[in-house]
């Protein structure tokens, strides 16, 4: 295979995990009454806007689509999406950071559970849209790439491609990212990553403390209504 389409298809690989562990989070935290981690879902958006934001998309945008194009019209609407989905994705993850602060800084106000609701409803539609993007891109776009793509084409992109890799797919010296990605692990409630598990944490969060009964309101989570009450 060649060393472009691995990546991608690797970068793709830890964007999928991270994005899934997210929703897993948020779902989770919520079925259990608790306030998610905060620290792990900032480093978590931190990573997809510092690098498949602003590396992956950039690589495919400016490097591969492009030399589609040149040899193929083919797929030139279904590149012409994903290119303008790389363009609104990028503030998309920057607003979801935001909205994340403002649901950290007002956990007390009364309109946090409203605001929560809104929040999971808009990092689970990024999520999906995420994971459709990559789909569309490992059905529609690399066989296309594969076929078409000419010898010289490819030296020219695994050469690129090589220089930027995903810090999270890429095993050889050590990077900036490596202690992010540590602290994610180690933070993400098991069975997601290394932390502890939910149930535990559950025990460390008696009733009546600020942020369990912040995320344990029904006002503003319709879904939640006459759900049982964690015990
Ligand atoms: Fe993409
Ligand atoms: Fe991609």
């Amino acid at each position: 295979m060649h060393a472009t389409l691995r990546i991608i298809r690797d970068e793709h690989s830890s964007l999928s995990a991270v994005l899934r562990s997210i929703g897993l989070l948020l779902s989770e935290s919520r079925r259990h009454g608790l306030a998610p981690d905060f620290r792990v879902l900032r480093a978590m958006l931190f990573y997809i806007d510092e690098f498949p934001e602003k590396v992956h998309h950039t690589k495919e945008t400016a490097l591969l689509f492009p030399k589609i194009r040149a040899r193929s019209s083919e797929a030139a609407a279904a590149i012409a999406r994903l290119d303008a989905d790389h363009a609104r994705s990028h503030r998309a993850v920057l607003d979801l950071q935001h909205d994340l602060l403002a649901l950290e800084m007002m956990s007390e106000a009364a309109d946090a559970p409203a605001r929560r609701q809104r929040f999971e409803e808009e990092m689970q539609a990024y999520i999906a849209a995420y994971l459709d993007h990559i789909r569309r891109e490992e059905v529609e776009i690399l066989p296309l790439a594969e076929r078409v793509l000419t010898v010289a084409d490819w030296a020219e992109l695994d050469a690129e491609f090589m220089r930027n890799r995903d810090p999270l797919t890429h095993r050889e010296g050590d990077d900036a990212f490596r202690p992010l990605f540590k602290r994610i692990l180690m933070t993400l409630p098991a069975p997601l990553g290394l932390g502890p598990a939910f149930e535990a944490l559950q025990k460390s969060y008696p009733g009546g403390e600020p942020a369990r009964s912040f995320w344990t309101s029904t006002s503003g989570d319709p879904a939640q209504r006459g759900a049982k009450a964690v015990p």
